[in-house]
């Protein structure tokens, strides 16, 4: 029988491998899972529709109202707004060009934390865990580790060099990683990492919070140091 639950916390930048390493690591201990970027990017795309991006109060206000549900299944995470799901419009190039204007807006982030730790919460409690089998969640973003869930039983940073999150970057969006597709991926990762430091710290560990370098794993190898860690720190296998 589980007689506790887990949080695990883990951030890192984009490229790094966080997203299916996150589900991955859910998955393999039966954890819920939270995309808390998929989140930032919902936000994007209500406040496209329903507010001006450029004028804050309108965004914080569109926000605030969102009718976003958040799917926790690591095998199929859905997002849904008003119903509809989105899941794919949240990765299109014009989201990912505007989540860091709605992401550094303080408002909507204290809104989304507040719809973060609602979730944390109730996922790892001991009731909830019981009548869902769950043991427990893997949240997964910028600031979770400092933020949100600062007292998580487990806090990663999930690092890579630069050239290697390019690379993958690249291999995820253009099926290539030449010269000329690393390229094309610049902005998209540099760009929104150097932004997205202005409002949240992931560049760095802080205090308690292990470091995972993925450089030089591949994905197998990045998923088996994670569980490493966590079986260390919670004597979970
Ligand atoms: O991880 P991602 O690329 O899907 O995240 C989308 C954006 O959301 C990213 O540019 C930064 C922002 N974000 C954030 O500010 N805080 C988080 N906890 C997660 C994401």
């Amino acid at each position: 029988p589980v007689t506790s639950s887990v949080v695990i916390a883990i951030d890192g930048p984009s490229g790094s491998g966080k997203s299916s390493v996150s589900k991955a690591v859910a998955a393999r201990l039966g954890l819920a899972y939270l995309d808390t970027g998929a989140m930032y990017r919902a936000a994007t795309v209500w406040s496209m529709e329903t507010a001006d991006l450029d004028d804050a109060a309108s965004v914080t206000t569109a926000v605030r109202a969102m009718p976003l549900v958040m799917g926790l299944d690591p095998a199929a995470p859905g997002v849904e707004l008003d119903g509809r799901d989105v899941a794919v419009t949240i990765r299109t190039t014009e989201v990912t060009t505007n989540v860091s204007k709605v992401a550094s807006n303080l408002d909507v982030r204290a809104e989304l934390k507040r719809l973060q730790r609602a979730i944390i919460e109730q996922e790892s409690t001991a009731a909830q865990a019981a009548q869902s089998g769950g043991r427990g969640i893997v949240a997964e973003g910028r600031d979770i580790t400092t933020v949100v869930a600062p007292d998580a039983d487990v806090r990663v940073l999930l690092t890579a060099s630069e050239e290697a999150r390019l690379r993958r970057r690249s291999l995820e969006v253009h099926g290539a990683a030449d010269a000329s597709a690393v390229e094309a991926t610049k902005d998209q990762v540099l760009r929104r990492d150097q932004d997205d430091a202005k409002v949240t710290q992931f560049q760095v560990a802080a205090d308690g919070v292990v470091t995972v370098d993925s450089s030089d794993l591949d994905f197998e190898q990045t998923v088996d140091a994670v569980l490493a860690v966590v079986a260390q720190v919670t004597g979970r296998e």
